[in-house]
């Protein structure tokens, strides 16, 4: 079966920005889009530039430096919006405007005050418009995760019709268990006529921690774009976190879906995101966090070193991670004493092992975690250290 190529839209510097206590200027938004272009997305949603001037110039800026992506800017289906998205988008090589409008019956009543065919008058004009600045146009759905999905299809048949090349179907609330999306997303493609001339997209928030599960849904059920963000950051709980798609569908090569990306830069990446936002990785973070590739218990650490498939699913050093840390603990048994010890020069014996490994365990039980310069202070105060 051939393989299917999955589009990466990043949208951290748009959706992943919005995240309240980060304020990023425009040289760190230039570091990260350069950064974003080499790892290999395909879109890099750049900003919201009609939201402030310096939204704008950023997205300017990011337009010229960017080599390889296509470069986006979201807008409302506003016509101002549309235009000063396309004065920013000017210079970029490939440009894209993102336009859409809320489309659940909450969005259509409460946000809007209107109805359900205005709106889908409003979002042709939208397209249409956008459409004058650029061939490529990304409709989004506002909410399409609560929209219903037979006027959820008559908005994408209508705005397919006014040109747009990308349908993006959002779970703005975070909401849809992963079969409603992908039962949505099939939906889409087997009733919206002409959906052969547009792709669909999934952009899913993390409110109940679904947003990866969803999108991976989606792509089985035919989406070929997944809107995501570095270390899932974003409004609320987030947006679908790119390192995890990306490895789940290169782990799981049965599914015959690819990306573009450079999953050695995924773990650096991470970090100069965290770093430039001020956003802390949790340690527990699937593919970023800092533990993801160490191993505290004994019964694993054995498993490890013996062969790291045994609990280890991905190789680090796929995603730019040297090596598996082996952390010596009080849960560690002798296997990773050893081991460590070996590291730092110490080919003990059996019996030298179960010496040191008493003195081991009552010093863990203090300190916690034991580092190199414990190991040396433990075999140095052990009965041993005049053997070795
Ligand atoms: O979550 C959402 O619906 C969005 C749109 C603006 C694309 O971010
Ligand atoms: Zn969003």
């Amino acid at each position: 079966m051939s393989h299917s190529n999955i589009q990466i839209f990043d949208t951290t510097l748009r959706d992943g920005e919005q995240v309240p206590g980060c304020k990023l200027n425009k040289e760190q938004k230039l570091i990260i889009a350069e950064r974003l272009d080499l790892l290999g997305v395909d879109v890099i949603e750049a900003g919201f530039p009609v939201s402030s001037p310096g939204d704008f110039a950023s997205v300017e800026a990011i337009s010229k430096i960017v080599k390889n992506a296509t470069v986006c800017g979201l807008t409302r289906s506003v016509e101002n919006d549309i235009k000063v998205a396309g004065e920013a988008l000017r210079f970029a090589k490939k440009s894209r405007i993102h336009t859409g409008i809320g489309t659940s019956d909450s969005h259509i009543k409460f946000k809007f005050n209107s109805n359900r065919d205005a709106i889908i008058e409003r979002a042709v004009r939208a397209v249409r418009y956008a459409k004058t600045f650029t061939e490529d146009v990304e409709f989004y759905a506002e909410d399409a995760g609560r929209t219903d999905n037979d006027y959820l299809a008559r908005v994408c048949e209508a705005v397919i019709a006014a040109g747009a090349t990308v349908l993006n179907i959002p779970d703005t609330t975070g909401y849809c268990l992963p079969n409603e999306y992908g039962a949505k997303i099939k939906y889409l493609k087997e009733n919206v006529k002409g959906i052969e001339k547009a792709i669909l997209s999934c952009h899913c928030h993390n409110d109940l921690g679904l947003a990866t599960a969803n999108s991976i849904e989606g792509v089985i059920n035919g989406a070929r774009q997944i809107e995501c963000t570095i270390n899932g950051i974003g409004e609320r709980a987030g947006n679908t976190a790119l390192e995890e798609v990306v490895m789940i569908l290169k782990q799981h090569p049965t599914l015959n879906l690819d990306t573009n990306i450079n999953t050695s830069l995924l773990y650096s990446t991470s970090q100069m995101v965290s770093e430039h936002m001020g956003i802390y990785t949790q340690p527990n973070k699937a593919i970023v966090g800092a533990n993801a590739f160490a191993h505290s218990s004994g019964i694993h650490q054995d498993g490890v070193i013996k062969n790291r498939e045994t609990y280890e699913i991905i190789d680090p050093k796929d995603v730019g991670v040297t090596e598996s840390a082996i952390v010596l603990t009080a849960r560690s048994g002798r296997a990773a004493l050893a081991y460590r010890a070996k590291n730092v020069g110490y080919e003990l014996t059996k019996l030298q092992l179960d010496v040191v490994y008493a003195s081991f365990l009552d010093f863990a039980d203090i300190k916690k975690e034991v580092d190199d310069s414990d190991i040396h202070k433990i075999i140095k105060s052990s009965s041993i250290h005049k053997e070795i």
